[in-house]
């Protein structure tokens, strides 16, 4: 057998690992996930599933990632082919994901342009600017085209450890301009409020479609659920300590969500502007605070969205290289063909998610418009359910003793709560998902998506042998 190349160091490991984490997720859609579930109690069930289930999930990704060597859909393949689709059920996810993902890289890159043209030059206009620009039928796909293009060059040519290396410049700097933008935001007259929102949970508005959101987000914005972090523990050398990287990557990602949502909430109420306004909020809140910082402002502001287009970069290459690594390892396409494929199909489904917050907005499958359509069938059910079926799959089809070795390095490092990992594992998280997304599912609006979705899985589980 050919031998696999391992990560440069294990910097380069974790660089990788949170690349991928940190993106849109964080920065974009936390907040305003958070706004719309009613600020604190959101994000106190939001950091418990991220440090029980999240953390317990990526370790346990990463293990069996190591073990076998192998990405995703082999991975389960080598263990028990019945167990084929859970791998495949990620490549879809991770397609799915691509459906609406580059349509929000492109409104990052819109905004660098967009810092310097006159945008922050009336800042009360700034969130009809952005209701207008995501509308058009023109310009954000453009943006969106050339977000895509992006990945689609990247991935062809292998090339992806480069603009890893732009990540090793361009996250520090999105995180120094995080903290900046926090600082700002929570010394602004009137940020009380915001604070208030985030600090002081109000368990009034917590319903089963919050905890259902809280854990969709977490698997979304952990890169979980989807075979992503076990691809990359297949590449972890074997003197790794599994654990603690997965502990550093979580804890990375989450304090750049909480740094995201400390930046947000305190101008947001500062400004007078609704936490529950949805996907425009960092669009708008953020020009809003640097169009009142003078004439650095727009510089400032470009810096943010450049930093945040290669944060989303980084998240949606490792996306495209999922899909695009089952066409080459499982279908025998080669690299190039598989990617412009993909590519292609992509133009298709992104054009009508950008459609559908304009010209197509009146049109919907199963109770949701294109966007939606993409957006809830991956967070609300397909990285839930894939994260459940992951913990049965190593609880009950793995060997209790080979994950202690692997987690241990055979013994050469402890793993004190190895026992209480095995446990979450096995029962508290499938029962723990199970409940969550059972209950989520059946509050939630669109329940003919939900049903679809559920659907999907089966109709995969059914043929999963075929599928590889
Ligand atoms: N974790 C990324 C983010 O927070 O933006 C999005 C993402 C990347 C989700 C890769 C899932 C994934 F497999």
């Amino acid at each position: 057998m050919e031998q696999r190349e391992n990560w440069g160091s294990r910097l380069g490991f974790i660089m990788a690992a949170a690349g991928s984490a940190v993106g849109l997720g964080n920065i974009w859609r936390f907040p305003y996930t958070a706004g719309e579930n009613g600020g604190g109690a959101f994000i106190l069930i939001y950091l418990g599933f991220v440090f029980v289930i999240g953390l317990s999930v990526m370790t346990a990704e990463l293990a069996v990632g190591r073990k076998t060597s192998l990405a995703a859909v082999g991975a389960f393949k080598s263990q028990n082919k019945n167990w084929t689709f859970v791998g495949v059920l990620g490549v879809l996810s991770a397609f799915l994901i691509l459906g609406f993902y580059p349509v929000v890289g492109g409104w990052s890159l819109a905004y660098i342009i967009k810092s310097f043209t006159g945008l922050l030059g009336s800042p009360d206009a700034i969130p009809d600017a952005f209701g207008a620009f995501i509308s058009n039928s023109a310009e954000p796909i453009l943006w969106l085209l050339l977000f895509l293009a992006m990945n689609v060059v990247i991935v062809a040519k292998g090339i992806a450890s480069g603009i890893e290396k732009a990540g090793k410049v361009l996250m520090p700097l999105l995180f120094a301009l995080l903290v900046l933008l926090a600082i700002r935001s929570v010394t602004l007259p009137g940020a009380g409020a915001g604070i208030d929102f985030l600090l002081k949970p109000d368990f009034t508005k917590v319903t089963a479609a919050t905890f259902l959101a809280a854990l969709g987000q977490a698997f979304f914005s952990l890169s979980l659920g989807m075979g992503i972090m076990l691809t990359y523990g297949s590449y972890l050398g074997k003197d790794q300590n599994l654990q603690q990287n997965a502990l550093i990557i979580t804890s990375m990602d989450t304090l750049v969500a909480i740094l995201a949502g400390l930046a947000i909430f305190p101008a947001l109420f500062a400004f007078g502007l609704e936490p529950t306004a949805g996907p425009g909020l960092v669009f708008v809140v953020v020009p809003t605070i640097f169009a009142n910082m003078g004439v650095l402002g727009p510089v400032f502001s470009a810096l943010f969205f450049i930093a945040l287009a290669v944060a989303a970069l980084t998240s949606s290459i490792s996306l495209l290289e999922t899909v695009t690594a089952y066409f080459i390892d499982q279908r025998g396409v080669g690299r190039k063909k598989a990617v412009y494929g993909i590519g292609a199909t992509l133009v298709i489904t992104n054009i009508l998610s950008s459609l559908s917050m304009g010209a197509l907005s009146g049109f919907t499958i199963l109770g949701a418009g294109f966007f939606d359509f993409f957006d809830i069938l991956t967070d609300k059910i397909f990285l839930a359910i894939g994260g459940l079926l992951l913990s049965i799959f190593v609880g009950w089809f793995m060997n209790k003793e080979d994950l202690r070795q692997e987690l241990t390095n055979h013994g050469h490092i402890k793993f004190g709560l190895f026992n209480i990992w095995y446990a979450l594992v096995k029962f508290i998280i499938p029962i723990a998902i199970a409940f969550v997304a059972v209950s989520g599912i059946i509050s939630i609006t669109q329940t003919s998506l939900m049903i679809f979705g559920v659907i999907v899985i089966i109709v995969l589980a059914v043929f999963s042998k075929k599928l590889a």
